[in-house]
């Protein structure tokens, strides 16, 4: 029954037809969105990607011969209608509706493509969303995927705008490349001709675009794939994109960073149309944990940590003063006014909630209605009770939460509840948008498995001037020239000035305990660049998806991502990852040993 298209053409988009349009005469094509049959009646409504356009066969205008031919319509048919746009009338103006002071009255109906009942209904978006990923191109038709879509495509054209507008040249880098850990697992790629070899797909082109500053193109910028192999979350692929930046004769990161807050703000302006205020706030990462618990604080909200060590010291408590004793500390937060809306079931879940954070506890005292409750408050004074209640700031109604424990464990405790409560309790204002940068950063952290320091951005990362006496001698106090962008919560974007002193990046691979073997066998070729005239350079990647989920207010990256992977890293669509013919694996001399030890 399907008809051809004969080079029909389109006249307009469903969704752009309004009253203007009145008396126009058009072809729209489209899905059949909806269809309802009053016998000599039909209505259909037919969506495109701009929306969706109510469409009327009415026997004043059309035969029965094209009545009947449009009766046999079902949903999701493929048409192209041409008729005469009519405005609406009392009751039949649907103002819910974009389109809804019009309707196309149709005098020429082509079924293009019949389609099968779908899956599911398009646009549900109740519908079992792994349902939906295996049918991923009808979920595609969904109204908000392809808005965020939509939003996703103005992106890489303002971010391209502006980046060019800087002076910012957009180059490729290979997507084969050697395999240089950056934290995450590598997706290793075999190599037919060099059996035994492997190319790895880049975490991110960070060695590339240092090397394209060596190579003189000063200002790079790409809209670029990267590929990690880790665990999965809400806002993690294990391909995702980045806005990958980096520019030459800069060694400061204010240098670096003005430039960036301006792409911000055109973006939230122009996608948005909010006026970001700049310069953006700047954290030093110190702070951040010691307030928010946090190296991407939430700044929607209050409910800051406040150290109440000193207030409880020598308190007679045994759980304050052995923590205390043992050099940890304690620190609390206060939900406002909550006491009340605590119930003791919710007080106990709080208390295994701090635990995922490895908090050994969670002591708790509230001021409510009835009086006090707590978990602690029989052990102390009165007097000390008192003093807490004025250190942490409390009013009547507030509860309080305190863990007492090592620093980085208590602060991170308290920061993850303090999100949690904020979350639990809609303390959030939506469409507010709280920006800031998160700076001076430590240039290592401690790794407890492998008791050795580890860099905290990577190993090319540029310490603080002031701090370069101290790289091999007291490698904990260093501070990196290193930032974050955080909206809402959320790291959208870090980067760092890089060493450019070859004198330092030997100090610093000397700190990170790399013997020249292996600096030789894992960095040779990068290395070897900087020998030959290196300008003073930094950078930074935006996580383009993150951006995108921001401005369109999903807390889920599938939403924004046109095929994304599910949290096992599979593509329910494709299939794949999936097995390949035997003939494959022996020309690239590849032997499954899983599946040789399952068939033994
Ligand atoms: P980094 O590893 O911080 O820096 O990555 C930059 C930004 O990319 C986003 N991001 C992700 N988004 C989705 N899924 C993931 N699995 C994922 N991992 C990271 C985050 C993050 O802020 N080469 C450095 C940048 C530099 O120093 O210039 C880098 O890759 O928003």
């Amino acid at each position: 029954m399907a008809e051809l298209l004969n080079g029909q053409q389109r006249t307009d988009m469903c969704g752009n037809l309004t009253a203007e349009s009145t008396g126009k005469e058009v072809t729209i094509m489209g899905w059949v969105h909806r269809r309802r049959d009053l016998g000599g009646l039909i209505f259909l409504q037919l969506r495109d990607r701009s929306g969706i356009a109510q469409v009327v066969f009415d026997t004043d205008f059309c035969d029965r011969q094209l009545l009947e031919k449009a009766s046999q319509i079902k949903l999701e048919y493929v048409v192209s209608v041409s008729g005469f746009v009519r405005r609406r009338t009392g009751n039949n103006v649907n103002p819910n509706m974009k389109t809804g002071e019009i309707e196309v009255v149709a005098t020429q109906l082509k079924i293009l493509s019949e389609a099968e009942t779908t899956p599911f209904s398009i646009g549900d978006e109740s519908a079992n969303e792994l349902l939906r990923l295996k049918y991923r191109y009808l979920d595609l038709r969904r109204e908000s995927l392809q808005k965020n879509l939509i939003v996703r495509s103005k992106l890489y054209s303002i971010v391209r705008n502006y980046l060019s507008e800087q002076g910012f040249l957009e180059v490729e880098t290979p997507f084969l490349g050697k395999s240089t850990p950056e934290g995450a697992r590598d997706y290793l790629v075999p190599s037919r001709v060099h059996p035994g070899e492997f190319y790895a797909l880049p975490q991110s082109p960070q060695l590339y675009k240092q090397l394209l500053m060596i190579g003189g193109l000063d200002r790079y910028f790409q809209i670029v794939k990267c590929f990690r192999d880790e665990d999965l979350r809400a806002n993690r692929q294990p391909e995702f994109t980045q806005i990958d930046i980096e520019m030459s004769f800069v060694d400061r990161e204010e240098q670096l960073m003005v430039i960036m807050e301006g792409l911000i703000a055109k973006i939230f302006k122009e996608i948005k149309g909010i006026d970001v205020k700049l310069p953006l706030r700047r954290l030093p990462y110190s702070e951040a944990m010691d307030r928010f618990g946090s190296d991407k604080p939430d700044l929607r909200f209050g409910m800051e940590i406040t150290d109440i060590t000193s207030t409880v010291k020598d308190s007679g408590f045994a759980l304050f003063d052995n923590c205390i004793n043992n050099g940890g500390t304690v620190r609390c937060i206060v939900a406002k006014g909550l006491c009340d809306s605590l119930s003791r079931k919710e007080i106990d879940k709080l208390v295994e909630f701090v635990k995922t954070y490895r908090a050994k506890g969670l002591a708790w005292y509230g001021l409510g209605k009835e009086g006090v409750k707590s978990s602690f408050a029989k052990n102390l004074s009165a007097e000390k009770l008192a003093e807490i209640e004025k250190t942490a700031g409390m009013e009547q109604g507030d509860i309080l939460f305190a863990v007492a424990d090592k620093y980085e464990t208590t602060v991170t405790a308290l920061g993850g509840l303090r999100c949690h409560l904020a979350k639990k309790f809609n303390l959030i204002q939506p469409d507010k948008y709280e920006m800031l940068w998160v700076v001076d950063f430590p240039l290592f952290e401690y790794s407890e498995e492998e008791k050795r320091f580890v860099a905290m951005h990577h190993p090319f990362t540029s310490p603080k001037n002031e701090d370069l006496p101290y790289l091999l001698t007291d490698p904990a106090r260093c501070r990196a020239k290193a930032y974050d962008i955080v909206i809402n919560g959320d790291e959208m974007g870090g980067g760092s000035m890089r060493i450019y002193n070859r004198d330092v990046q030997r100090q610093m691979f000397e700190a990170l305990g790399f013997t020249d073997e292996q600096i030789a066998e894992r960095f040779g070729f990068f290395v070897d660049a900087f020998k030959y005239g290196t300008p003073p350079h930094g950078g930074l990647a935006f996580g383009l998806d993150r951006l995108v989920m921001t401005l369109t207010g999903t807390e889920n990256i599938k939403e924004v991502i046109a095929f994304p992977k599910i949290q096992n890293a599979s593509d329910l669509m494709t299939e794949a990852p999936s097995k390949v013919e035997d003939s494959q694996l022996e020309e690239l001399c590849i032997r499954c040993v899983e599946e040789e030890k399952t068939n033994a």
